[in-house]
């Protein structure tokens, strides 16, 4: 008999502090750095980000998610035997952001760890994650994106601080005798680490370099756009499945018009690209499981139906899941 991996539940959570277009370029304002709604509307989809009050860690935001997922899927914590979560932004170097969950959620005992792959992080996880309970060494998993990206933010250059937002989303998957995830296809190419990356680092004591988020934007989605056809076409060849089989694309919530470009590569209408970005921001590893969470509740997604999931960042990593809900 074959197991697959199915989704069982799904959970997101935003912190309450909303700022809008308006609202940062005021706060920029005050500080003397330039930027509009009408710019960051036109050249990227985004109105409005999250951001997480002081003292708030990914730990707290994915906690949230996680008990949101648990309890659509029916489970407890104490049934997991896998928490994975994918961040870049973990409360402290270490412990891990997922042995924070596991405590927070009153859980322990499961193995649970980090996935570092910044924006294609949950893909990544949840590759991990399916292969783990294919081969049965797990069979209840909880898999989070939660990220805090507002604290490696440098408030001075306008390229890059209004992008970004916090947030988390979690999937509790589990094994099944139907499938479940389809198909998934990682990647990484550690030459262009350059363009996207935050390069401080903490040392006898101090942090060395600039931990603030650094990004050559134009090169990012030159990339950005050729990688994620590629991957969707890897998943798709792998499940022997076509572009108009998908019923759903979810991809990496970055830039609006890296979404359109991939929906109009993989023929497309842009109905059927779930778009959170205008609300959320780009919240790197977060930003998949919060959209999918969100288009499961209002109704939108429907057991039974394909989605295609998708990320790209910093690394470079890119990857995508293929799954029947
Ligand atoms: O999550 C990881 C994946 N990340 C991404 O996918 C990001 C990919 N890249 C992008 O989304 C876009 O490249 C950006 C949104 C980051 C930038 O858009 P762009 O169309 O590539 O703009 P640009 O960098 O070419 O800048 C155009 C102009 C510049 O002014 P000049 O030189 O033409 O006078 C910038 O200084 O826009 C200016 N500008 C701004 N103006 C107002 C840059 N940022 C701002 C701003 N407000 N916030």
């Amino acid at each position: 008999m074959n197991i697959y991996t199915r989704i069982a539940g799904t959970g997101s959570f935003l912190p309450p502090r909303r700022l809008t277009n308006a609202d940062l370029a005021a706060e920029l304002a005050s500080q003397g750095v330039e930027t509009s709604d009408a710019w960051i509307v036109e050249r990227t989809g985004i109105r409005a980000r999250h951001f997480a009050d002081a003292g708030v860690g990914s730990s707290d935001l994915g906690t949230e998610a996680a008990r949101r997922a648990l309890e659509m899927a029916g489970v407890s914590a104490d049934e997991l035997d896998l928490i994975i979560v994918a961040t870049s932004t973990p409360d402290m170097v270490f412990p891990s952001v997922a042995t924070m969950v596991q405590n927070k959620l009153g859980a322990a005992g499961c193995p649970a760890f980090d996935v570092q792959a910044v924006c294609s992080g949950f893909i990544y996880a949840v590759t991990v994650a399916d292969a783990m309970i294919r081969a049965g060494s797990a069979s209840k998993a909880l898999v989070i994106g939660a990220e805090v990206f507002s604290r490696i933010l440098d408030f001075k250059d306008r390229t890059t601080c209004v992008l970004f937002g916090d947030g988390a989303g979690a999937v509790v998957l589990e094994a099944s005798e139907q499938p479940g995830i389809l198909a998934s296809d990682i990647h990484a190419d550690g030459k262009h680490r350059d363009i996207l990356s935050v390069p401080g680092h903490v040392s006898g004591g101090n942090v060395l370099g600039d931990p603030v988020l650094k990004m050559d934007g134009q090169a990012v989605f030159k990339l950005a756009v050729g990688v994620l056809e590629e991957t969707a076409r890897a998943s798709l060849t792998k499940a022997a499945l076509q572009d108009s089989d998908i019923d759903w694309l979810i991809p990496h919530q970055a830039n609006i018009r890296i979404m359109q470009s991939t929906a109009k590569k993989l023929k497309m209408p842009l109905e059927k690209v779930v778009v959170t970005v205008d609300q959320h921001g780009n919240t790197s590893a977060a930003s998949i499981p919060l959209a999918l969470d969100v288009a499961v509740r209002d109704g939108r997604i429907q057991r039974g139906q394909n989605l295609m999931l998708e990320g790209v960042g910093g690394g470079f990593t890119w990857g995508s899941v293929l799954v029947k809900f």
